[in-house]
């Protein structure tokens, strides 16, 4: 006689998240503590330091929680948590925490994959507002801090199966926002900065060139830096690549002496944490090249995201695009992607801004098809920092 209540844990990078789901679409509550604050003292996140606060963080956050949801421990179905990918000492926190309650209170553990989380937030959102429902194939741009990745999300059986057709082969489309914002002295994360100030520029100043990277399928050879070697399947797959830009931007400000307008902004910046991405005195400090080049760096960034992306849902024929991770909050990403599928008569969905970050909500609406389909974890369920989808 289940509710279909599912608990979820999150605690995969720099949020201490923990949300009750009914039946992986109504959340009852979704709770999230931010480092977000302590982190950005240190212009990244600091893994020593996200362990030690989801340890402060994790019994309170689940304790609002449950009190928000108004349910107790034995009115729970499920108690599901993040197993990867993300840090490894952040991840065994939300984990060893799931299992320890999953024993306590007898209630079955799920794991989770935080990519099978964002997806499942826009889903989640998209059945709350009884739209059109989303048909498989799907594909889904999963976009944020540490990853670029696009799936092509099929029915198996009573659950769901992944197909990756694409990813970043360097950095991830949040990181080169984070990266070139920190170089040209905005605040972290630079995301919601460049997407504030980008609008007061020109977008086509800086011409940016994205070498495209070709359908995987056509070339030989690519070398994988940071990341490992791509999983054989059949098809083309259509990767990402955003090193060459930040180097671009970096490039751009030495040829244009910018170092000493940036310096300013950097100083003026630390000395009035008050400063608001969107607020007209943060734009001040901003000259006209300076915005021009934020503006042609976002539009650059977003074009290639948008081409790769409807260029995989064309090959595969998916029926619909899903967009999420931090990045799907970028306003000319939704305005164009936005654009791009109406023009091809394609559904596309993307989070609402607060489930858009990182979140517990999108665990336990992922965890929902697994309880159905009897898909549990043991006590051998462990921290997989690399874990693919
Ligand atoms: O999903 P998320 O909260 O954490 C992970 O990385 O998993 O994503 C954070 C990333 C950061 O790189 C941040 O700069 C980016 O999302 N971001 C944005 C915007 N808001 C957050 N990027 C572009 N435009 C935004 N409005
Ligand atoms: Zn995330």
């Amino acid at each position: 006689n289940s509710r279909g209540l599912i608990l979820g844990i999150e605690s995969s990078c720099d949020e201490t998240a923990a949300a009750v789901v009914r039946a992986g679409s109504d959340a009852l509550s979704n709770v999230v503590a931010s480092q977000m604050a302590l982190h950005a003292n240190y212009g990244g996140v600091v893994p020593e330091l996200a362990s030690r606060e989801h340890l402060r963080n994790v019994v309170p956050v689940v304790r609002e929680a449950m009190a928000r949801a108004r349910v107790t421990f034995d009115d729970l179905d499920a108690v599901a948590v993040t197993e990867g990918p993300g840090l490894a000492g952040a991840l065994l926190v939300g984990i060893t925490y799931a299992k320890a309650l999953s024993f306590g209170v007898g209630k079955p553990l799920i794991g989770v994959n935080h990519l099978e989380g964002h997806i499942h937030a826009v889903l989640m959102e998209a059945r709350q507002r009884a739209e059109a429902p989303m048909e498989l194939p799907l594909l889904a741009l999963v976009v944020s801090g540490g990853h670029t990745h696009l799936y092509l999300a099929r029915q198996s059986g009573e659950s769901w199966s992944y197909r990756n057709v694409g990813r970043t082969v360097d950095d991830a489309a949040g990181e080169a926002y984070d990266k070139v914002a920190k170089l040209l002295g905005l605040g972290y994360p630079g995301g919601p900065w460049i997407d504030a100030l980008a609008v007061r520029g020109n977008p086509r100043a800086v011409p940016f060139q994205f070498g495209q990277i070709k359908p995987r399928a056509h070339r030989e050879g690519i070398s994988f830096p940071n990341k490992k070697a791509p999983p054989k399947g059949e098809g083309p797959t259509f990767d990402f690549s955003f090193s060459g830009i930040k180097t671009a931007v970096l490039r751009y400000v030495e040829t244009h002496h910018m170092r000493e307008s940036i310096e300013a902004r950097r100083v003026a910046l630390a000395a009035d944490p008050e400063l608001r991405p969107k607020s007209d005195a943060m734009a001040a400090l901003c000259d006209a090249r300076t915005l021009d080049l934020i503006a042609s760096f976002q539009y650059a960034v977003v074009g290639n995201l948008l081409r790769q992306t409807f260029a995989a849902a064309e090959v595969f024929g998916a029926r619909g695009v899903v967009v999420s991770g931090g990045v799907a909050a970028n306003s000319e990403l939704r305005r164009r992607f936005k654009a791009e599928a109406d023009k091809r008569g394609l559904p596309v969905a993307f989070p609402s801004l607060s489930l858009s970050t990182d979140n517990a909500a999108m665990i336990a609406a992922a965890a929902w098809p697994k309880f159905v389909a009897g898909d549990f974890a043991g006590e051998e369920l462990g921290a997989t920092p690399q874990l693919r989808l």
